[in-house]
């Protein structure tokens, strides 16, 4: 049977993959996160964000991948890296790294055909007080919305799980920009938001590949995209992070396909 024919959609148009689909999704998402592993090193003041995004580009062409963000919508670049009061889709360029400096790097490979997706937070020296407050957060409230993640439970619960977790701690979910169903497209039903209410939503169904990379900002939740309509900012200036996984749902979970080689998904503190 014809690749695209295989397995069913919902009534809410999202894709139920096979269990052997697992595979090439674990494959796509190994690169994307060795990848940023090796980031780690590399994020230092004085960097400039071109340089990163030129040896992820490397990377990719040398692991046989393609990158899934050149050509995607005119954007040119293998990486998105949004430093400080950058919330997402920041473009790389010549402006280096300052001591204290953070930043998220996104990065989305193709491998044999499969999306992976994932990004995480990084800092170019010495890290702040409230800047470790920030990404700390954000780390764990993805990993709130991740053990929601199960068959039989709601979108709305993934939501309301990171909602619930960041206002907690008295931060702002970023409204304006969600995770996506992906597999052997990058962009996908669902809309995977990262706040709601608890039984809300499309039902969770095992063999939904997805993202979930909540934003999350320190001050307010409002953003605006700058005039080169890629670079979202926090209308207050206040700083933002995001962590990004792909999953897939399990008959138990959720199983992680972005997980780091090297314990280094949370690469300011290690795990
Ligand atoms: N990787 C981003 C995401 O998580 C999408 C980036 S699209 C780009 O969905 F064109 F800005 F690279
Ligand atoms: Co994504
Ligand atoms: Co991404």
């Amino acid at each position: 049977m014809k690749d695209e024919h295989r397995g069913r959609v919902t009534k809410d148009g999202i894709r139920i993959y096979e269990q052997g689909d697992f595979a090439g999704m674990h494959k796509a998402g190994e690169l994307a996160a060795l990848i940023l592993d090796e980031m780690c090193e590399r994020v230092v003041p004085g960097a400039s964000t071109a340089e990163l995004d030129d040896y992820i580009r490397g990377r990719v062409e040398e692991a046989g991948a393609k990158s899934a963000t050149i050509g995607y919508r005119g954007y040119q670049h293998a990486s998105c890296i949004s430093v400080n009061h950058v919330v997402c889709h920041g473009i790389p360029g010549p402006k280096t790294l300052k001591d204290g400096d953070i930043l998220n790097i996104d990065v989305t490979v193709i491998v044999d055909g499969w999306f992976g997706d994932s990004s995480r937070m990084y800092v170019a020296g010495k890290l702040s007080r409230k800047s470790e407050r920030l990404i700390q957060v954000t780390h764990d409230a993805l990993m709130a919305g991740i053990e929601a993640v199960k068959p039989g439970n709601t979108f709305g619960d993934i939501g309301f799980a990171i909602q619930q977790f960041v206002e907690s701690h008295r931060m702002s979910v970023v409204r304006d920009f969600c995770g996506h169903g992906l597999g052997r497209v990058f962009h996908a039903p669902p809309n995977v938001l990262h706040y709601g209410r608890p039984g809300t939503g499309a039902t969770l169904e095992e063999g939904m590949f997805f993202t979930i990379e909540p934003m999350v900002n320190l001050g307010r939740a409002e953003t605006k995209v700058l005039a080169d309509d890629w670079t979202a900012v926090t209308r207050d200036k206040s700083l933002s992070a995001q962590f990004e996984h792909s999953i897939g749902v399990t008959a138990t979970g959720a199983e992680i396909f972005t997980l780091s080689p090297g314990g280094l998904f949370h690469p300011t503190f290690g795990s």
